[in-house]
């Protein structure tokens, strides 16, 4: 089959032939969209922890067709107990073979049914950055109708999955981007206000103006997570995904404890909260934000244009 094969962080990722390996007990899905996530250009750059047999397909979100209908794809590979993953856990798309390729071998457990609103790409762009949303945002920081949510920024694909889902339970959202224009597009989608993260009097600012944030979901940790932490409110929760800027250096530790802040580390989520969260989609015919596709063959620079984040959502991969 053909696919996008990663030979090792030192030789050119590349489009090309691989052998499909059928698994026993599990099925053939014929693949038809996959959807890129920053982890995919981590892998490339060697920045991503694992061990995996070379080569290997990238690749952790898709839609295909198995039996004549279509389906989304969990990418959880050993997920284990509920509450927190198992040290077996894995993602598609490294250690095992992944998505950006014509044909993946999984559990039927693994198989939702495609969201009847969304087309093959929208759905494809959901998986891992959906799950990951639904988790730091639903599960950790517990948001609720009417809580004032801030997520941080917003032309991130986990970040536009928070953002759909907490306007979806009602909340009040407002976003920060290092672009004006992401910032129009997330009002667009219903987010109230937005700040430049690189403005930080703007952000603390906005934090008055609105009485401090009840949930703040950011992915970018760094120097300008105190900043996030001065714009919460008395017992606030902030998810953390991820940490594109780096570590967050110069925490004021009296602000965390005077505002009984809690920080909840996230990471993924279980079977059951992917459930969930696809229930959520379909309550409220969310429709995922694709930026752009590629076809499959065009993969490899697909993956390359994640270096300058100039997408507002997902990067999705046309396979049929
Ligand atoms: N733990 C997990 O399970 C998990 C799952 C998925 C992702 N992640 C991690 O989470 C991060 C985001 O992933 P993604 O797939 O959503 O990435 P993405 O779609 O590539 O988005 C990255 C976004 O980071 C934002 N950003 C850059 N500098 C920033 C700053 N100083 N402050 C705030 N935001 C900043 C940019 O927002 P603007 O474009 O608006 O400027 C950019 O669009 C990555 O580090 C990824 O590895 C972790």
């Amino acid at each position: 089959m053909k696919g996008i094969i990663f030979e090792g962080k030192d030789k050119p990722l590349k489009y090309g032939e691989i052998s499909f390996d059928s698994k026993d007990g599990m099925v053939d899905v014929r693949l038809k969209a996959a959807a890129l996530n920053r982890r995919d250009y981590w892998i490339t750059l060697g920045l991503y922890p694992g061990k995996p047999v070379l080569p290997t397909v990238l690749g952790s979100d898709a839609c295909g067709s198995y039996d004549d209908k279509d389906y989304i794809i969990c990418p959880n590979v050993d997920w284990g107990e509920e509450a927190y993953p198992s040290a077996n856990y894995l993602i598609l798309g490294y250690e095992h073979f992944g998505t950006f390729a014509e044909y993946i071998s999984v559990p039927t457990s693994k198989l939702y049914a495609k969201p009847a609103h969304l087309s093959i790409e929208q759905a494809a762009a959901i998986p891992l950055a959906g799950l990951t949303a639904y988790r730091a945002l639903i599960t950790r920081c517990k948001a609720a109708k009417n809580d004032r949510v801030f997520i941080s920024g917003i032309g991130g694909g986990v970040a536009l999955f928070a953002c759909q889902f907490a306007l979806a339970l009602g909340c009040e959202v407002y976003v920060s981007s290092g672009s004006a224009e992401k910032i129009d597009q997330a009002k667009d989608l219903g987010v109230i206000d937005g700040v430049n993260y690189h403005d930080k009097d703007a952000m603390l600012q906005l934090a008055k103006k609105v009485g401090g944030f009840d949930v703040v979901i950011d992915s970018a940790g760094g120097p300008g997570f105190n900043t996030l932490l001065k714009m919460c409110r008395m017992g606030a929760n902030v998810g953390v995904y991820g940490g594109t800027v780096g570590n967050m250096d110069g925490i004021s530790v009296p602000n965390l404890f005077f505002k009984q802040i809690t920080i909840h580390g996230s990471t993924m989520g279980s079977d059951n909260e992917f459930a969930s969260m696809i229930d959520l989609i379909n309550k409220h015919k969310i429709v995922p934000v694709v930026d752009r596709t590629y076809g499959l063959s065009e993969g490899v620079e697909a993956i390359n244009s994640m270096k300058n984040s100039s997408q507002f959502g997902k990067i999705v991969l046309n396979i049929s």
